[in-house]
């Protein structure tokens, strides 16, 4: 497609306190508006929690295990991002949220900010902690987002799952999903999701790897968006001071709720 023209690093402009991508804050009260029906679904996540993984792993369990179905398109035709590509013809009866260990999640997003050519570059590594610490990346504060949907998880009879936990059982964690949409595949068709939804297989699958998107927006060679796929990433990027100064901030930050976080398996 003809992208020329089209200015990137879109500066971030903030919307109630979150800072967001310019154009989506333009349109705003069009994304508002929008009402969903009560048989959609939407998958929620921080930026770079699990957001790629969990969709594969529902659309496979909405195609029994299908591998051609669901590479009929990319990852992002089949589930549109509700403020990047309104109107969505998804979201929200149920929900299922994704939460990913803070500091796995901030070094992944460190390394999607510096190939994603849709936002911001985030400049050195020191900077980048303090920047995510205090909610001024783009999608805001990550101790928001997790606290929120923490919050509001039995009251809304959300899906609560973890990186680390599809990393640590996938098994399960599939059959978690299986039951909360209301399906039913046989183990046979379990354990072929689990193998199709594994790191390198997904790291290979054209449809799932957004390497569909133009190199001008997302640069793999910078840093490939199917990075490592690993819990506890973060030990190889953080010094002992920069994890010192983060757990203390992190213990304040998230004093007021106990979300079972593990940043190891
Ligand atoms: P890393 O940068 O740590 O490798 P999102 O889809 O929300 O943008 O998240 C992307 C992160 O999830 C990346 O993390 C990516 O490698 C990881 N990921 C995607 N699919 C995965 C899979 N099947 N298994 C493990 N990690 C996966």
């Amino acid at each position: 497609s003809d992208l020329t023209g089209i200015a990137w690093r879109f500066p971030l402009i903030e919307m109630q306190g979150v800072p967001l991508r310019n154009y989506i804050v333009q349109k705003w009260s069009n994304i508002s508006a929008f009402c969903p029906d009560p048989s959609d679904m939407l998958i929620a996540t921080y930026p770079k929690a699990g957001t790629t993984w969990t969709q594969e792993i529902v659309d496979l369990l909405l195609h029994n295990g299908d591998e051609e179905a669901c590479k009929r398109a990319s990852t992002s035709d089949r589930f549109p991002f509700l403020e990047i590509q309104y109107p969505p013809p998804i979201p929200s009866g149920k929900v299922i949220y994704v939460a990913r260990n803070a500091k796995d999640n901030l070094v992944s997003y460190y390394h999607f900010d510096r190939m994603n050519q849709a936002q911001p570059q985030p400049g050195p590594w020191e900077e980048y902690i303090q920047k995510f610490m205090r909610g001024k990346v783009a999608w805001g504060s990550w101790y928001d987002h997790v606290k929120d949907y923490w919050k509001e998880r039995e009251k809304r009879n959300i899906l609560y799952l973890f990186f680390e936990d599809l990393k640590k059982d996938p098994r399960r964690e599939v059959e978690r999903i299986m039951r909360y949409m209301d399906l039913s595949v046989t183990d046979d068709v379990i354990d072929k999701i689990v193998q199709l939804t594994s790191f390198k297989n997904m790291r290979d699958n054209p449809m799932a790897n957004y390497t569909f998107i133009p190199k001008i927006m997302f640069d793999h060679s910078i840093s490939p968006f199917m990075r490592r796929g690993e819990v506890g990433d973060w030990t190889n990027h953080f010094t002992p001071a920069q994890s010192q100064m983060f757990d203390e901030d992190y213990a304040r930050q998230m004093a007021d709720v106990d979300i079972p976080f593990c940043t190891s398996i």
